[in-house]
């Protein structure tokens, strides 16, 4: 409605302008349309986009993924961003990964304290800051040099999802959610494409 305004104001100028003037007017409406367009899907944000985002913030089954991944604006960035993986990997690769039973991040943080998984955050000469992954949700802790014991790979640490059963259906929500939000894609995922 308000482009047909906008078009209908424009038109006494485009009569009247030059032709580099009418280009002009007419990419910027052509922009415009797709300005529009755009936020409206923004607002009606498909049901596999909504269903995935569920999935992504429950805890009904596990810790929700959002505890350690942020995306679209939603969670704590304590594991590694996902955009690149949502981006790229095909639907049942994406899952697999999840599904990992073998970690290389996660580090064993021994203290004269004790130890525990961690996620390296930052580290500098004389201090580095971990997130503990033994708390829910996860802890940021700084540590001096002289506090470390020893960090070295964790060859027990879980990934949470490892160890859960989403229906085929879920995963393709999970799938089409993280697709949308790395890459504003909106292609339905079929459960068959995850199986
Ligand atoms: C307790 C924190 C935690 C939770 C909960 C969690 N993750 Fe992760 N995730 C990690 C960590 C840490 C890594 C890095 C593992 C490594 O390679 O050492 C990771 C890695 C990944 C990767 C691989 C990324 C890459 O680029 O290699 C994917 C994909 C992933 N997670 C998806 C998920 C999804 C989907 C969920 C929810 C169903 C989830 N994660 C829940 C901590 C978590």
């Amino acid at each position: 409605m308000y482009l047909l305004v906008a078009a209908l104001r424009l038109l006494p100028f485009l009569n009247q302008g030059k032709d580099y003037m009418k280009q002009g007017l007419c990419v910027a409406l052509v922009l415009a349309a797709f300005g529009l367009l755009a936020s409206a899907a923004d607002k009606a944000a498909p049901t596999q986009v909504e269903r995935g985002r569920e999935v992504f913030l429950s805890s009904s089954k596990v810790t929700a993924c959002a505890t350690c991944h942020a995306m679209a604006g939603l969670g704590t960035a304590v594991a590694p961003d996902l955009t690149t993986m949502a981006s790229f990997a095909p639907p049942r690769g994406f899952v697999a990964t999840m599904r990992m039973s073998m970690t290389e991040k996660v580090l064993l943080v021994k203290t004269a304290d004790g130890a525990f998984p961690a996620v390296l955050k930052q580290e500098q000469s004389d201090q580095s800051e971990f997130f503990d992954l033994g708390q829910t949700p996860p802890v940021l802790r700084k540590l001096t040099a002289k506090q470390i014991v020893s960090s070295e790979r964790d060859q027990k640490w879980q990934h949470p999802p490892a160890s859960v059963e989403y229906t085929s259906q879920e995963l393709a929500d999970l799938v089409g959610f993280l697709k949308w939000a790395a890459t504003g894609s909106q292609k339905e995922i079929k459960p068959s494409e995850v199986d």
